[in-house]
This record gives C-alpha cells, structure tokens and sequence, in this order.
C-alpha cells in the first residue's frame, strides 16, 4: 500500500518493445514498470493510453514521440530512445513540453562501423547473390568470370554523414584496406581527425562522382529526404556500389531499385528502408542488391549496452534530474 504522502512511491514507466530481462530487473529496481512482453508494436493510441501517468518511457526507433502524443501524457518527463538516430522523436516538441529526450550513442559506434563495412564487402563482392545461386542448385561449374565484383582494397571509399560511425568506416578503410577516403558532411572535421580516419573532404558532387563505395551514415531530416534519388545516381560511377546503413527515406528506393535494374551503379547493400519493415517491391526483385532487416547494431553486447545506456538514463532523470546522453539537455535547466 503506497503511503498517503506518495513518498516511497516509485515512479511509474513505460517499457515500449521487448528488452532484457536484467535490464527490465534492474528497471524495477527504481521504477513500477509495465513491459511489453510479447513485443507488439502498438499503435499511437494504444501507446498514448498506456503512457497515462507514467513519468518514462523507454522507446525504440519504431515507436514515435510526436507533439500530439506528448499533449495527450501531460505526466510524462523522459523519453529514452534505445537508438542513436531520434528521427522518431518530434525533439521541438518534447523540449516545448519539457520532456527530456535521451538517445544511446557511442555504445554501438564500432559495431555498427564493422557491419557497414561487412554490407560494403558482401555488396561489392556479391555474396548474396552468389549464396542465392548455389542454394538455388544452380552451380555446376567454375567459370572465369562467374560473381565477377568489385574490388574493395585500394578503391575509393565516400563517406556521406562523417559522425562517429561514418568516421568508424573511414578507419577501417583507410588503415585495413588502403582505401582512399573521401567524405562529405555538413561541417568539415578538423585537421586532427581527418588524419586518424585518413579522410579527405570534398564537395557532395565530387564525392558521388569519385565514390567506388559509397557509405550513408547520415541523419534523416527533412533536408535529408531522398539526398540521394534519381538525379544523385545518375553521377555515380556505373561501377559504383551503395551501401545505406543510415535511416530509410534518405535514399529514393524506387530510384534506386531502378538504377540498380538499369546498371546505373553496380549494386547496392541496405539495411535500412523508407517505410520499414516495408521494402519496396522493386528491390526485392533486382539481384544486385543486399537486403539486411535493419539490424546495423545486432550485437547481443552492443543491445545490452543500449538497453542499459536508456535504463540509465531513465534512472537518471526520475531519480536525479540528470541524464547520460541528453539530446535536449536544455529541459534539465530549465
Ligand atoms: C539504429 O538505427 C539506431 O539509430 O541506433
């Protein structure tokens, strides 16, 4: 029985999607927390009902933060995305409610770094397609030319988004594969950095135009919708691949279904969809293409550490009024 006064009373919070049971314990440790054990991705409303007097929520990308949702759970004070990307989160409006918005960078750099790299090599060297060919029964001898790909040693290797995981890739190029790294970004890194990730910067023209894989590990924003569509793929090389680890609707995917049908570029490797779990019906018909589920960060360790760098910071903020990563930090001094 809570105490009149409500002190001992334990905030109440939201657990949107299925996380780990050490995570949910230790939740429960600060929290009365409702779960969602069987994982339903619950519709705006069912999610506006159950966020009815809870203090936390701790989402994932496929859940959405927007301003009507936020007017409709007046008692709420964080949302803890267990993602590094918030593109889910209406931030202007979680800020204007004084909601604080937290998300889980760093702990999947160097993971989700390797797996671009991994979609690079897969794309580059076909290993889906050749994988699909000799599953299908159809390999009955060698021949000199047979999955013929790209090279991915020595080549050149774009960057289109030079954050932590864009340089993550950069090194891994410049210093496993002798690359030559070029990148594009909304500010230039300084001269200390570029070095590290042996990265040279030049214009989103020269970069489309020089790129023999091309790596997107940029936000999605509004300025960001479809940057690279139909007139972005006519300057790539024909031999080009395209590798979009970053958020679906960066790229125009019927474009791109179109240009890789055509031979416009090379290939392709997406791990990320406009309109997920969706993919559009084109790209699931052309062979030159690597389709993974979104799944960039799949580690078990690197989903424990984001599951426990949201916990955190949900323990943070309803225990102490602080938070690890906050992405609207100003709604803690207000
Ligand atoms: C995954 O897409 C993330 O943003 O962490």
């Amino acid at each position: 029985m809570a105490h009149p006064s409500g002190e001992g009373v334990k905030p109440a919070v939201l657990v949107a999607r299925r996380i780990f049971p050490e995570v949910l314990a230790r939740l429960r440790q600060h929290f009365d927390v409702e779960a969602n054990e069987t994982d339903d991705v619950w519709s705006a409303a069912e999610l506006a009902r159950r966020l009815q007097g809870k203090a936390g929520v701790l989402t994932t990308g496929t859940e959405r933060i927007t301003a009507e949702l936020l007017a409709a759970t007046p008692g709420l004070k964080i949302v803890a995305n267990m993602a590094v990307g918030y593109n889910n989160f209406d931030v202007p409006a979680c800020t204007a409610h004084g909601v604080l918005a937290t998300n889980t960078p760093d702990v999947l750099t160097d993971t989700t770094a390797d797996f671009g790299f991994a979609l690079l090599m897969a794309t580059a060297r076909r290993m889906a397609e050749s994988e699909h060919f000799l599953r299908a029964g159809l390999w009955n001898r060698w021949s000199i030319d047979m999955f013929a790909g790209t090279e991915v040693h020595g080549s050149t290797l774009g960057i289109l988004g030079m954050g932590r995981i864009g340089q993550g890739i950069a090194r891994r190029g410049a210093h496993g594969f002798d690359m030559r790294v070029i990148y594009h970004n909304r500010s230039r890194l300084d001269a200390a950095t570029e070095a590290a990730c042996g990265a040279t910067y030049v214009s989103k023209a020269d970069l489309l135009a020089q790129a023999d894989h091309l790596v997107l590990v940029l936000p999605y924003t509004a300025s960001n919708h479809h940057i690279i569509g139909a007139p972005e793929l006519a300057q790539m090389k024909p031999t080009a691949t395209l590798i979009n680890i970053a958020r679906g609707g960066i790229v125009d995917d019927a474009a791109l279904a179109q240009a890789l049908r055509s031979g416009q570029i090379a290939a392709a490797g997406l791990d990320v969809f406009e309109g997920e779990p969706q993919v559009h019906p084109d790209l699931l018909t052309v062979p030159n293409v690597v389709l993974t589920p979104h799944i960039a960060s799949a580690t078990l360790a690197t989903r424990r550490a984001m599951a426990n760098l949201a916990a955190d910071n949900l323990i943070a903020c309803l225990t102490e009024g602080s938070a690890l990563t906050p992405i609207n930090p100003e709604v803690l001094s207000a």
